[in-house]
């Protein structure tokens, strides 16, 4: 029977190259900041109990956690090194016998995949310690994997302590591994930080497990990539965009049409239906879902949205907002939080929309402010209307029933009820209801003053 598996994510270190306010764990990548990513592989492998190492503005990252289950914290005051840092974790790896992954918080593409054969490969060897490896071009700064002329695994060194002859050694340390509870715990008792940096280096453990007669394997992963290591923000951007591509091609794999590669930002819970096509410059973050037979884009943000079936999008800014089937958004129109955009409705260019509910079949063609409003079906909203929802101090709700037509440039003085079918002139300020079917007027009667320019005397 498989023992229990726990992870350990080591991220209380400084992160000194990023240069940043942020601790390095919490950079971001399409959207979600690197733990995350590690956290959902350790998840993939049915881990439940995770415990993440925080030490430099620990507190940052317990915030940026607390809405995700099942994370014990630990604290590692002074950074003295990977093995340093898993020591402070010793109460939460004790107890019953356990296979503990040790992940590392600046490693995001790391996915469940690698981590199910790392664990495989560990409890079909019933090694003690099983390291996972990868061979890669340029091996400079990673810790190498040293092995005997059989090519037994014998120790991974770190490249200020290699010798010539072993910095040139491909295969490198990923930084994640895993380990028998029981044997790492004995291990870590025994490692010190005579070294280079004078840390106390988690891959010391190795030879201490070995020597304790535990069996201790290198498991090369074929994809380097997953192992990259993210210390700068050069390799953030290399990070992000492997991850891009990988969600990408993930898309196209589920029927969705991409125009460019590059320039195409998806998250990783996005959702989206067969045959939407996605133009350059689309951003879909959150837990956006788009339906099938959409158009989305180019230039389009989507945030936390739920878009039905056969919606165009264009030039566009959505932000938590639910769009029904054919609806047509933009160009250059803003959906803020809280709007529901009913079917066939059409959103037009420089439309700006806000907690506020729109029905089947209205039409807001161009230059409209709806904020605050519940809007019926198969209203004809004129070019220059604005829903005049703040009075300096409060918002205020205003109605508009089914089928009203709202004449150009008006204001609709919240809060106000527009009746059904009612009608309001053009240039109207409305501020109080409309009966059904009525005509609001509100406005001053034209005046004409004849030959009023050539008795002022000048032409
Ligand atoms: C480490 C490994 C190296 C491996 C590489 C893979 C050691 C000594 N070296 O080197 O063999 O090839 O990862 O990426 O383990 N951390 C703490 N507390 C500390 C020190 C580090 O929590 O006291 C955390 C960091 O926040 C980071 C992780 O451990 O998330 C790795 O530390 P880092 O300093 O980046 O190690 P590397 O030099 O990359
Ligand atoms: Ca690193």
């Amino acid at each position: 029977m498989n023992r229990k598996v726990k992870t350990v994510i080591l991220a209380a270190g400084m992160g000194t190259r990023m240069k940043s306010e942020k601790p390095k764990c919490l950079h971001e990548i399409l959207g979600y900041p690197m733990l995350h990513y590690i956290i959902e592989a350790s998840k993939k492998v049915g881990c439940e109990e995770i415990c993440v190492v925080i030490g430099h503005k620990g507190e940052m990252v317990m915030e940026a956690l607390q809405d995700t289950p099942g994370i014990t914290f630990v604290q590692q005051k002074e950074q003295l090194g990977t093995g340093h840092a898993v020591m402070q974790a010793s109460k939460f790896i004790e107890g019953e016998p356990s296979d503990v992954l040790v992940l590392c918080g600046d490693t995001p593409l790391v996915q469940g995949e690698v981590l199910e054969r790392l664990l495989q490969v560990h409890q079909m060897e019933k090694n003690a310690v099983t390291v996972l490896s990868t061979i890669v071009e340029n091996p400079t700064g990673y810790g190498r994997i040293v092995r005997d002329a059989g090519g037994n695994f014998l120790y991974s060194v770190e490249q200020r302590d290699a010798t010539e002859a072993q910095r040139k050694i491909q295969e490198v340390n990923s930084g994640m591994y895993c380990f028998q509870s029981e044997a790492l715990l004995e291990a870590l008792a025994k490692i010190d930080n005579q070294n280079s940096q004078g840390e106390y280096y988690l891959p010391d453990a190795v030879p201490k497990i070995m020597e304790a007669g535990g069996r201790a394997e290198a498991a090369i992963c074929e994809d380097s990539a997953v192992i990259l290591g993210v210390n700068d923000r050069m390799q953030l951007l290399e990070a992000t965009q492997i991850m891009q591509k990988r969600i990408n091609r993930r898309l196209m794999a589920e029927g969705v049409t991409l125009l460019s590669m590059e320039n195409t930002y998806v998250s990783p819970h996005v959702r989206i239906g067969r045959d939407t096509v996605l133009y350059p410059g689309t951003f879909l973050e959150g837990n956006t879902h788009i339906g099938e037979h959409c158009v989305i884009g180019p230039n389009s943000r989507i945030v936390d949205c739920t878009i039905g079936d056969h919606v165009t999008i264009q030039n566009s800014t959505l932000l938590d907002s639910t769009i029904q089937d054919f609806v047509n958004v933009g160009p250059f129109a803003y959906v803020r939080p809280g709007s529901v955009i009913g079917p066939s409705v059409k959103v037009g260019d420089f439309v700006e929309i806000k907690n506020s509910v729109i029905g089947e079949g209205t039409k807001i063609s161009h230059l409209t402010y709806v904020g605050d409003a519940d809007v019926g079906k198969n209203i004809n909203f004129g070019c220059g209307t604005v829903l005049v929802n703040y009075d300096g101090k409060e918002k205020h709700r205003s109605v508009i029933e089914d089928h009203a037509f709202i004449g150009c440039n008006t204001n609709l003085v919240s809060p106000v009820r527009v009746g059904e079918g009612a009608f309001i002139a053009a240039g109207s300020t409305i501020t109080s209801d409309v009966p059904p079917d009525a005509l609001g007027i509100a406005r001053a009667r034209q005046v004409n003053k004849e030959d009023w320019v050539q008795k002022r005397g000048k032409r």
